[in-house]
């Protein structure tokens, strides 16, 4: 889909559809409302004293225009109560009503500036908030669907703005929302990508184009070179595949004035979780073709930093690998030891997120870094405690959990801090090595938290526990049924704001 901003009144425009929108409260038009209402002969107000038309979030009112203008129809949403009008809002909204359109067959699009000016909504918001609604609402994977889709997809989306003073705020807004928007976009494909399709070598061949294409420095370490760096418990968890991992390094060098990294990004690279010899049960266990959804996450967002030219320096790291059982496994009691020297006892092969996020960690530390963030789908716990509604929030430093909390609540994915006691070190505990790879049941989420916190040595680090939040099974707003990409956005607005 393409989207511009043109200046020009929303009612001279030819388009299949026109969106405006209306405000909870028995408040009066906006202007461009009430100019397509009196070219309608006032079919808005009247719908409105109808009660047919209440401005409540999330109603969507379609009316045919029948000649009366050039665009077929005029859909008005509703933005709930102006007070409580946000950009998530905005992107929620925008969303629900495209995909309404593309099944009635519309492919032009037209919209206002919604919600500009409103609750410190700025011009620029407001075209990021509907470029990223669109596109994130209008997605779909339909890779490996033969079929034709019942409905043709929506090819453009104008934003029609009378005032030529806000053209360059909201042409940037739109621009910044496409390259956010496309950045999840790229972590729900690899997400929904089946597991035989996306190898860690595939990933790593995914990584190479992103490279080439926004000039990133790239390394991919092989076996061999991971035995080097005594990347151990990457390579036990590794040892039951035949698909060769991949450790992933990619880096963006957008401030000259130092080489010192704002930011290291980990991202689980799992792009399949059997359990190993810990085998899961069958039932859903192809879910675990997201296990890589970390990983997904760092690579968009790195491209992402990369599109929008931030005055940052960062890397991200991804490895990458299956977990599978085989005559080649690691096994239950197994020793593996770890890049930073210390000895990790097996107590289940299925604990394999924390054994390669500690290699990842570990090598992260090789860096002069501000600071680490790692995300991945690691405990089911997590799932259990948050639900699929907040990212569980982890780490050693408060000021750069509440940034990271912060910048999730601006894109809309929220998030929930976890506590980090050390009463929950002691249950890593093991009698035979320096750690173990379990803490047990009870509060898993956090016992895994504990363990990467190893790995970390005293650097400022934030662990976010994505194994609820990267995909979902209902589709609302701007959120579609698979791979979500959270927290893709949250993690570019944290540095973009750094790097201010
Ligand atoms: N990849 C899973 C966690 C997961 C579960 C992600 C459900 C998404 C949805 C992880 O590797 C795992 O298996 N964790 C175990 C840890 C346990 C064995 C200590 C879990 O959560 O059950
Ligand atoms: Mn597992
Ligand atoms: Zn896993």
């Amino acid at each position: 889909m393409e989207t511009k901003v043109i200046t020009g009144d929303i009612e001279k425009i030819k388009a299949d559809a026109v969106i405006i929108n209306c405000f909870d409260g028995g408040e009066s038009l906006s202007d461009a409302a009430a100019v397509i209402d009196k070219a309608l002969d006032g079919a808005i107000t009247q719908l409105i004293s109808l009660g047919e038309i209440k401005g409540k979030q999330g109603e969507i009112t379609f009316i045919h225009s029948l000649g009366k203008l050039p665009s077929a129809q005029v859909v008005v949403l509703g933005l709930g109560k102006r007070s409580e009008l946000d950009k998530d809002r905005i992107r929620s909204s925008v969303a629900a009503a495209l995909r309404q359109l593309r099944q009635k067959g519309a492919k032009e699009i037209g919209t206002i500036a919604l919600g500009m000016g409103i609750n410190g909504i700025s011009a620029e918001d407001s075209a990021q908030a509907i470029a990223e609604g669109s596109l994130l609402g209008l997605y779909s994977f339909r890779k490996h669907i033969t079929k034709k889709p019942d409905y043709p997809d929506i090819n453009q989306l104008t934003l029609v703005e009378p005032d030529a003073g806000h053209l360059t705020a909201l042409t940037d807004g739109c621009e910044k929302g496409k390259i956010i928007a496309e950045a999840a976009n790229l972590t729900r494909d690899m997400v929904n990508e089946s597991s035989n399709y996306l190898t860690p070598a595939d990933m790593a061949k995914v990584a190479k184009e992103l490279a080439e294409s926004n000039g990133l420095k790239i390394n991919i370490f092989d076996r061999e070179q991971m035995r080097e760096l005594g990347m151990g418990a990457l390579l036990g968890v590794s040892q039951g595949s035949d698909q060769p991992p991949k450790f992933i390094v990619l880096r963006y060098k957008g401030n000259d004035d130092t080489e010192r990294l704002d930011v290291a990004l980990v991202g689980k690279g799992i792009t399949f979780d059997s359990g190993g010899i810990s085998l899961k049960p069958a039932d859903g266990m192809g879910e675990m073709k997201g296990d890589m959804a970390g990983g997904a996450t760092v690579m968009a967002v790195i491209k992402a930093v990369s599109r929008l030219r931030l005055k940052t320096n960062i890397i991200a790291v991804i490895p990458a690998t299956e977990n599978m059982p085989g005559g080649h496994s690691f096994k239950p009691g197994d020793i593996l030891n770890a890049m930073n020297g210390k000895t990790i006892e097996i107590i289940t092969t299925d604990a394999e997120g924390r054994l390669i996020l500690a290699d990842a960690l570990a090598y992260t530390k090789t860096f002069d870094v501000g600071c680490i963030i790692d995300i991945a789908t690691l405990t089911g716990a997590c799932h259990v405690a948050l639900g699929d509604v907040c990212t569980g929030v982890f780490g050693n430093n408060q000021e750069l959990i509440n940034k990271v909390i912060a910048a999730g609540r601006e894109t809309g994915e929220l998030m929930w801090q976890m506590p980090m006691f050390d009463q929950y070190k002691e249950l890593n505990k093991s009698d035979v090595a320096d750690i173990k790879n379990s803490g047990g049941r009870w509060g898993g989420a956090i016992t895994a938290a504990k363990f990467l916190e190893e790995f970390v040595g005293g650097t400022p680090w934030v662990h976010l526990d994505i194994a609820g939040t990267s995909d979902t099974e209902k589709e609302q707003g701007y959120v579609v049924k698979g791979g979500t990409g959270v927290p893709v956005r949250t993690l570019i607005a944290l540095i973009a704001g750094m790097a201010k």
